[in-house]
Parts: structure tokens; sequence; C-alpha cells
């Protein structure tokens, strides 16, 4: 994969960024959240390539852009998988909130697992802990281990869990360990790629959150030395036969990150809003100023860029 693609699709971020954040705190989702998908989809067009969503909007009955299976791209060019969420956060972005991103990660085809639009157990650590998660053991168990790795307390571990009714037992028992919980209202990519980075204070994401967001994490995760595995969860018969179709035979499979996003993968996230680890869209006179991160698994390379765009010299957001 090109490594100059790196620089064409943080583009397309900063375009749904600038676009979504606009709306920030209006209290529509809805709009903030077409905002960015619109805007993704035409920078997308501008780029040469052949390109296939595999995670995106929901299926092609109830997303009109950028759903499952959909072609994007200008033709002519690699074919790539995508993994994208033009606004993650809409209920963040809406409230002005913190930690709300437009997110994209690129692989050669077939490199990321088709999730069904269902939810993800997650665990995610930044570098230091690596090799150190195991969905299958108790969320005790996973930080004695963590914290063994990063050769520190239980105690001294923060633990990011979304706060939900769900998480009830889990939160339970992160308390009985010591550990400090972050509880927070969205928003889990964020804080599964806050692991990877010391100065957020973020040592682990655990619980239950959105199956395609795991693989967009995932995919972040791997160009960041991090770890992450995942296992589908479902809610009901139907969210069963929907992975089923999506060809996912086993339904209690512990994925390893590799298996969630393999090959050489590209990630570009830009902030929407103010966050832990990017700071949301500025507008200033005649501008704005985004910031982003870009990042290849092939290199390791984390690029953050901060941006000045100039609204007289091309298209407004
Ligand atoms: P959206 O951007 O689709 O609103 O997702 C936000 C989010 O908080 C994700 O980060 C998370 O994985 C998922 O929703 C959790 O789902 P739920 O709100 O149903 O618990």
């Amino acid at each position: 994969m090109d490594r100059n693609f790196a620089m064409e699709f943080v583009r397309v971020t900063e375009a749904a960024a600038l676009e979504s954040a606009r709306l920030m705190g209006r209290g529509d989702e809805k709009s903030a959240d077409f905002a960015a998908v619109d805007a993704m989809r035409r920078m997308l067009s501008s780029i040469q390539f052949d390109g296939t969503v595999v995670i995106g909007e929901g299926e092609r009955d109830e997303a009109p852009m950028l759903y499952i299976g959909e072609k994007v791209g200008k033709g002519g060019g690699p074919k790539l998988d995508l993994a994208l969420d033009p606004l993650e956060g809409t209920t963040i972005c809406a409230s002005g909130g913190s930690n709300s991103l437009s997110v994209i990660a690129i692989a050669e085809e077939g490199q990321f697992l088709h999730a069904p639009d269902t939810y993800m157990q997650k665990i995610a650590v930044g570098p230091e802990a690596k090799g150190a998660i195991d969905l299958k053991a108790t969320p005790t168990e996973n930080l004695k281990n963590i914290a063994q790795a990063k050769n520190c307390l239980i105690e001294d571990l923060t633990v990011v869990i979304l706060d939900r009714p769900r998480h009830s037992d889990l939160i339970a028992e992160v308390r009985q360990t010591g550990a400090r919980i972050w509880l927070i209202g969205d928003g889990d990519v964020s804080a599964a790629i806050a692991t990877c980075k010391k100065s957020s204070g973020v040592d682990v994401l655990m619980g239950i959150g959105g199956a395609p967001e795991g693989v967009i994490a995932a995919a972040a995760l791997r160009c960041m030395g991090g770890d992450f595995q995942g296992r589908l969860t479902f809610r009901n018969d139907l969210e069963k036969d929907r992975a089923r179709r999506m060809g996912i035979s086993d339904l209690n499979r512990v994925y390893p990150i590799h298996e969630l996003a393999s090959g050489h993968v590209m990630f570009c996230a830009t902030g929407v809003t103010q966050g832990t680890f990017l700071d949301g869209v500025r507008f200033v006179r005649g501008g704005a100023i985004t910031h982003s991160v870009v990042m290849r698994s092939e290199s390791g390379t984390v690029r953050w860029i901060q941006a000045e765009h100039h609204f007289d010299r091309k298209p407004r957001y």
C-alpha cells in the first residue's frame, strides 16, 4: 500500500471533522452525523483508488451513504478496504462533549474482520501491556497481569469503561481490585487509542461497545503497538443471524488484534470536539485549525498533524 495514501486519507477525516464540528452542541446527532458522512464520501471520491466500505454506516437498507459494501473512490487505483466512522461519538458532538472523532482505517482487500453492527466485548491496552490481556480471563486477572507488565500497582491503573447499566458487574469487580475507573458517556475508539498515549492517563479500556468501533480501534492499535481483543456479543437471534450472513461461523470467538485488522494498516483520525489525545476543530477568522493523527502499521510512524485551513482558498466548511 503506497504510504502517500496516508496523507490523502487525512484530508478525508479533516473534511468530515470540519463539517460536523460546525454542528457541535446543537443537540442534533443526525445532522452532525450526516454532515460528516457527506463530507467524507465527497473527499473519498477525489482519491484515485478502488475502495470498498467494510465497516461503515450500517447495512445498505439502513444507510444511504458509506454503507457496508459501498464502492468508493475515483477508481483506477489499488483495491483497498475501508473501516470508517465519519463521526465517532455523535452524541458527544451534539452535546459539545469530549472525544468525538472522525476516523478511517485502510487496508488491502480482506484484511478487516467484516464485523456485523452488533456489540463487542473489548479489552485494549498500550504497548507496555501488549500480550498481557486475555478476554477469557476475568477482569481481575487481566488487571493483575496488566499491572505486572507495566511494573505498577493495580491501584495505579486507570480503566475506561462506557457508563452503561450492562457494565454494573464489571464496574463492581474493577472497583474491588482497587483500580481507578473513568466512566465515559460515549466514544470507546478514542478511549482505546488513549491507552497508547502515556499523557492520556488511560491504561486500559474494558467493556462492551459497538463491534464496528472495535475493528476501527484494533486498526489504530496495530499501528501504535498496543493490544486489543474482541468478542462479539449479541442481543438476540436476529443479530446472530446477521453475523452468520456476514461469514462469522464461531459466534463466541475471541478475536486477537491481528484477526480484527491484519496486514499493513493505515489509520487517520481528526478531532471533532476537544479530546484526550486530539484537540477538536477550532474555527478562526477565515478558516479553521484541525488536529489529526496519521499512522501506518508497517513503519509504526505516528504523525500528529495540525492543519490550518483557509476557507477563501478551498470549499467552505
Ligand atoms: P456513535 O458514534 O455511533 O454514536 O457511537 C458512540 C459509541 O459510544 C461508541 O464509541 C461505542 O462503541 C458505542 O457507541 C456504544 O454503544 P451504546 O451507546 O449502544 O452503548
